[in-house]
């Protein structure tokens, strides 16, 4: 799959005085001098898993050797189960190995697993050291690359622990869209239509629109979606770095979500995935709490299966067990409930103190009807 030049996409972060460029375009693993830039001193730690690497990380390792670097790789087993404190172990060791000093690099060649290790360990490492974004999944390309959230998983949930620490910039080059399974592109998509669930009405119905094409891996679609992802999530970062405020909207779905992901051991539904279920869990408690339409959760699934993705809890979890997980969940405040929640397409808000019992009746499945 291959964009004309004009898909070329440029866009900045701004966060007031310190700001990173997001660039997103085909062949942009290629662009040998684009990536050598991004490493200043000797010491380059590339990060990537075994479904990347035999496709992508020759050339990335051969743009920094090639600019002098002193070029170490780690290659991870894939999957959201290796987001652990033991991998996040491994990487510091790389580094020692390496030996490297304060102005290493570490490269972030996957998806937003290898993506949040990866900055997790450069937060890290000597108190903090550059990180460049490489995102080969659309997720990261949307999402997890841009805003320099950095975690690893604990058994007990998700995203626990970790660091804010900023990329020095995103290359996403679009290129490499073309080897990702289907079941990933769907997860991509399902935080693409995220930002028009929680913020842009126009952008959701352009995403319905274009479904099928964005299915089909469309170029000038996916650029598009990319593009247009980008710019939401960058304009919202520059507000609210971290997340006191506003960047809390870009949780739709997640506290569902991470509930899911942990209950099934990290091993069930794929992040996108969850939040495609977690976003038709938070419409349907909307709606039961009677800030919403019933029409716009039902409108909100339909575009989801639209999108390839799950809009119904997998079978075998228990509504307690996910209840407990979400008690844990990081916008909580002094125990009580935090959610994301909407007020129709294009209009969430976050909701303070939610009761528990609503939310209860919701992940029994029963009805979604305001005021049932
Ligand atoms: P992932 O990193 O697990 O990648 C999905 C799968 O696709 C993996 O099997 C991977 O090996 C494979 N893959 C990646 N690129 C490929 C390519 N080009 N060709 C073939 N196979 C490829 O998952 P993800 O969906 O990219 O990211 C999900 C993770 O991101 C979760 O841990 C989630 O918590 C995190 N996340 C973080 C943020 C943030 O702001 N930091 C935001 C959203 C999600
Ligand atoms: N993915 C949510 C955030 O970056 O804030």
């Amino acid at each position: 799959m291959s964009m004309p030049p004009s898909a070329l996409h440029r866009l900045e972060v701004e966060l007031g005085p310190r700001r990173y460029p997001i660039h997103i375009g085909p062949g942009l693993l290629g662009d040998q001098a684009l990536l050598a830039a991004q490493a200043p001193g000797r010491h380059v730690l590339i990060v990537s898993d075994a479904n990347v690497a035999p496709h992508y990380l020759a050339r990335v390792e051969a743009a920094f050797a090639g600019a002098g670097k002193q070029v170490a790789s780690v290659v991870l087993p894939p999957g959201e189960q290796e987001k652990t404190l033991a991998r996040f172990g491994e990487l510091l060791s790389a580094l020692a190995r390496l030996g490297a000093s304060r102005d290493a690099c570490l490269v972030a060649l996957g998806g937003g697993v290898v993506g949040d290790l990866a900055g997790f360990a450069a937060a890290c490492w000597m108190r903090g050291v550059r990180f460049v974004q490489l995102p080969t999944t659309l997720l990261a390309m949307v999402d997890s690359s841009v805003g320099g959230k950095t975690a690893v998983d604990l058994p007990e949930g998700k995203n626990l622990v970790g660091a804010f620490h900023q990329p020095s910039a995103v290359i996403a080059d679009t290129d490499t869209l073309a080897t990702l399974p289907e079941r990933e592109l769907c997860a991509g998509l399902a935080e693409v239509l995220k930002y028009g669930a929680l913020g842009d009405a126009a952008f959701f119905a352009w995403v319905e629109a274009k479904a099928a094409a964005l299915r089909a891996r469309e170029p000038t679609a996916l650029a598009e979606a990319i593009a247009r992802s980008c710019a939401h999530k960058a304009a919202i970062v520059a507000r609210d770095e971290t997340e006191t405020g506003e960047r809390m909207l870009l949780n739709l779905g997640h506290t569902f979500g991470h509930a899911i992901e942990a209950e099934q051991g990290f091993g069930g539904l794929v992040h996108g995935e969850a939040v495609a279920v977690g976003m038709v869990l938070a419409a349907r408690l909307s709606a039961r709490r009677g800030h919403a339409p019933d029409a716009d959760a039902e409108r909100l699934a339909a575009a989801l299966q639209a999108l390839g993705l799950p809009t119904a809890l997998p079978p075998g979890l228990a509504p307690e067990a996910l209840l407990a997980r979400m008690r844990l969940d990081k916008k909580n405040l002094s125990g009580r409930l935090r959610l994301i929640l909407w007020r129709g397409i294009g209009q969430a808000f976050v909701a303070e103190d939610v009761e528990e019992a609503a939310v209860l009746r919701v992940l029994s499945g029963q009805g979604p009807l305001a005021g049932a």
